[in-house]
């Protein structure tokens, strides 16, 4: 089938559909591979990963082993995982801090600014040995967008900001809640779903599935019943879906289940009330009432095209897909907090946390074994299409319509014939 042929986007009509080779099929994945993952701006790690000096974090990032480090100037880099010899991966955990590296190899050893510093027996390379091309090696671009830290395979790319598009105030959003700056808290969840990655950054927008996939934790909260006083949601639009441009997408709710953020909800027990009412008072005074219901009442999954999401709703993870197969992928989720909470405060957020997103919460499993049920259900070869036209003829789409999903899969389509640019302008 002719790639431009693999999606129907039928505005008229509205029929969006998805042929499903696009999650199965090797060739495609390969094409995937050059289009789109080696051209875009890919997510690497924040800068609270690295606070010391020294302090390293390994990651394998759009197929290739990286690390990075913060040098003793303060400053972060990024490197190859490959030693410039003989290519042993020289960073070999997953987390540690070094004054030096050195390649277990044939120990050759290299500064934390990347440069080779010792070469064991280094005369019997003769006179014209120049330790300057033996430094390690950086991917060809290297950005960060206010402590997240990216990197791109492609040198001609635009800069982050300009590649960011709307999804940059999105990040503001996350970033301004925090008085001193947001951390990530350290370790992080780790697991393989034995499904196609696109699979995930849908199922991460998708409002649809919510009431019959996660039934359980919505009785849950539920039954800790709601918070009335001090309304501040109810005279508001309901949520909205919006694609950002770029590929980059939102579904923004409003939240009436509380944020450990400024909303206070009776889950997080009578005693968190006054301090979370205090956070919200800080909140109004720097941003004003408007901003501080964006960042309080309302909650959203962002995602960053291709591979990025930032849930920002019961609490703050980073979610990171990294494909590995047309049918398996890797996913890693940090916790995203606020520098300045500790105590009971942070303990709050982390339990809100883990009781959704966590390995073992209401939803993570739901989900990982909703998307292997769909890989499993595309052996069935003759039913070819997938439907993603909900909402279509929808002037204003809500969160259980599927416009930000729609605005990940033209993106993806554009990619993938060539082209980079999609109209913001997407219902
Ligand atoms: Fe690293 Fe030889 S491969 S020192
Ligand atoms: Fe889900």
């Amino acid at each position: 089938m002719d790639i431009k042929d693999l999606i129907v986007d039928d505005r008229d009509r509205g029929v969006f559909r998805v042929h499903r080779s696009c999650m199965t099929s090797a060739g495609l994945f390969e094409q995937e591979r050059e289009r789109i993952l080696d051209r875009c701006w890919i997510y690497l790690g924040h800068e609270s990963e690295v606070e010391a000096p020294g302090d390293y974090r390994r990651r394998t990032v759009a197929g290739r082993p990286l690390f990075f480090i913060r040098g003793k100037d303060g400053q972060v880099r990024v490197f190859l995982n490959s030693c410039p010899h003989r290519g042993a991966m020289i960073c070999r955990r997953d987390a540690g801090n070094a004054g030096v590296l050195q390649c277990f190899y044939h120990a050759w050893s290299f500064s934390t600014d990347g440069d080779l510093i010792g070469v064991p027996g280094e005369d019997a390379y003769g006179p014209h040995f120049d330790r300057t091309e033996f430094c390690l090696k950086a991917p060809p671009r290297v950005d960060s967008y206010r402590g997240f830290h990216f990197v791109s395979f492609n040198p001609h790319v635009e800069d982050l900001v300009t590649y960011l598009a709307g999804a940059r105030d999105y990040l503001d959003l996350v970033v301004d809640q925090a008085e001193e700056g947001m951390r990530v808290v350290p370790g992080s969840n780790r697991y393989t779903i034995k499904a196609n990655w696109k699979l995930l950054a849908e199922n991460s927008l998708d409002g649809y599935h919510l009431l019959p996939t996660h039934r359980t934790y919505v009785d849950y909260i539920a039954g800790f019943g709601t918070d009335d006083s001090g309304d501040t949601v109810s005279a508001r639009p309901p949520g909205a879906a919006k694609a950002l441009g770029g590929g980059h997408c939102v579904s923004e709710n409003i939240s009436r289940n509380g944020r450990p953020i400024a909303r206070w909800h009776p889950i997080f027990g009578e005693e968190a009330r006054e301090r979370i009412s205090l956070v919200r008072r800080r909140l109004v005074e720097k941003y004003g009432e408007e901003r501080t219901y964006r960042m309080a009442d309302t909650s959203r999954n962002l995602l960053i095209y291709p591979n990025l999401l930032i849930m920002d709703f019961v609490a703050i993870s980073i979610r990171y897909i990294e494909p590995v197969a047309p049918d398996r992928m890797e996913v890693t989720a940090w916790h995203l907090v606020p520098r300045e909470e500790s105590g009971p405060a942070l303990a709050t957020r982390l339990d809100s946390y883990l009781t959704f997103l966590g390995p073992g919460g209401f939803a993570t499993p739901d989900d990982v074994e909703v998307l292997e049920s769909c890989q499993a259900g595309f052996r069935a070869t003759e039913a070819e299409w997938s439907d993603i036209s909900r909402g279509m003829l929808n002037p204003s789409p809500g969160t259980s319509d599927e416009l930000q999903m729609r605005g990940f899969w033209r993106q993806w389509h554009a990619h993938m014939q060539g082209r980079n640019t999609t109209n913001v302008q997407d219902r």
